[in-house]
C-alpha cells in the first residue's frame, strides 16, 4: 500500500512530461531542419516590431516560414498548407493576423495556427522562435 502513492506519483509525472514532448506531426508536411536569425532593424523585418504584423521569409522551412508578432510574444509558422501536400500553389501568403492558400482557399489564424475557414484537419505547422532584442532566432 505504501508504495501504490510512489506509483500514482511516477504515473502522474511521466504523463505530463508526455504532454509537454508531443511533437507536431502531419502526413503532409515533412519534418526539416534550419536555423535562421532575422534583424527587425532591417526594413524588411521592421513592421514585426509592431503587434498584429506578420512577414514571410522565403528559403527555409518548405515553402517559407511566416513570423508574426501577436503583441505578447513572437511565433513562426510553416507557410505550406497543413492540409495538403506541397503544390505549386500551396504557399499561403500572410495577411495581417491570418494566411490564406491560393489553391481552394484553406484560411488560418496566425495567433494560434488554428483552420478559419476551408477543409482539413491539421493546424499550421509551429516552429520555434526566440528573442533576443531586435534580433529573432526562428528554428527547428
Ligand atoms: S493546398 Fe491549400 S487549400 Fe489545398
Amino acid at each position: 500500500m505504501k508504495y501504490l502513492k510512489y506509483i500514482f506519483i511516477f504515473l502522474f509525472f511521466s504523463q505530463v512530461s508526455c504532454e509537454k514532448n508531443k511533437k507536431y506531426a502531419n502526413p503532409y508536411l515533412q519534418d526539416v531542419s534550419f536555423s535562421r536569425s532575422i534583424n527587425m532593424d532591417l526594413p524588411e523585418y521592421a513592421s514585426l516590431k509592431f503587434a498584429n504584423n506578420s512577414v514571410l521569409i522565403q528559403n527555409i522551412g518548405l515553402k517559407g516560414v511566416i513570423v508574426f508578432n501577436t503583441g505578447s510574444s513572437f511565433v513562426a509558422f510553416e507557410a505550406s498548407d497543413p492540409n495538403h501536400y506541397p503544390s505549386g500553389c500551396s504557399s499561403m501568403v500572410p495577411n495581417q493576423f491570418t494566411c490564406k492558400c491560393d489553391c481552394e482557399g484553406n484560411e488560418y489564424s496566425l495567433y494560434d495556427g488554428q483552420q478559419i475557414s476551408g477543409t482539413g484537419q491539421y493546424t499550421m505547422k509551429p516552429y520555434h522562435v526566440s528573442q533576443s532584442g531586435n534580433i529573432l532566432h526562428i528554428s527547428n
